[in-house]
């Protein structure tokens, strides 16, 4: 893959060749300096204004959604033990809203597996980087997801979940590519069916960056092609 940073610049005519030489000389600059080139603006501002901010979802329609499956979440487990878990690092800002969403108690735990490495295609491959520090036995779980891609990764975790003596198992995913499914999930909670574009944003990255964006953008194909 193309080193990402130079090749954000590379197909930015969208915004005009102003912006095109402006955003070559600051990630030039950057790269050779190691810092932001504008002090007191942020690197990831300028990274946004290269990216297209397309495809949606914005944080407003987010918030809505989550406030909307909080509040079936609590019908569903009215009077049972809600174990909330993550999967790292993604579902980080879905889990950060959603459980805030919640007016019940809950817990929490994390698992961090990785499937990807720094690329934009699912190997397979699910390795378990940090396993939950939570008995399963007796649980209400509900897996909280940033995104089903091919399905491989939760496919993998549900099977592992399964012989933990949990009570129920469910997923919820913010995000879902139905086009790209090579195994089915079954996802009780979805906040958004998306098209299979390779999406950043809102705890989703493309190599570690865009993470802290606050809406889910669509990365322009360049970046990473
Ligand atoms: P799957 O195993 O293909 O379903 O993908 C699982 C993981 O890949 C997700 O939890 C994400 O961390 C990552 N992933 C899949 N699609 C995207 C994307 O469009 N942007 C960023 N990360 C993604
Ligand atoms: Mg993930």
């Amino acid at each position: 893959a193309a080193e990402p940073a130079a090749s954000l610049t590379a197909g930015s005519t969208r915004y005009g060749k102003a912006v095109d030489m402006w955003s070559l000389g600051c990630i030039f600059g950057e790269m050779l300096s190691g810092k932001p080139c504008f002090p007191g603006t942020s690197t990831l501002n300028q990274l946004e204004k290269i990216c297209e901010i397309i495809g949606k979802p914005t944080e407003e329609q987010i918030r809505a959604k989550l406030d909307e499956i909080a509040a079936q979440v609590t019908a569903d487990y009215e009077g049972k033990e809600l174990l909330l878990v993550g999967v790292l690092k993604g579902a980080v800002m879905v889990m950060a809203d959603f459980a805030r969403a919640l007016p019940t108690h809950m817990t929490m735990d994390w698992m961090a597996v990785s499937s990807y490495g720094t690329g934009t295609r699912s190997s397979g491959v699910v390795q378990i980087r940090k396993d939950l520090d939570t008995d399963l036995h007796g649980k209400h779980v509900l897996i909280v997801e940033d995104i089903i891609d091919s399905g491989l990764t939760l496919h993998w975790l549900l099977a592992n979940f399964a012989s933990r003596g949990a009570a129920s198992i469910e997923i919820f995913s913010l995000l879902r590519k139905p086009d790209a499914a090579k195994v089915e999930v079954p996802c009780k909670y979805v906040g958004f069916d998306i098209p299979s574009d390779f999406v950043v944003g809102y705890g989703l990255d493309y190599a570690e960056r865009y993470r802290n964006l606050r809406d889910v953008a669509v990365l322009a194909p360049h970046v990473y092609a």
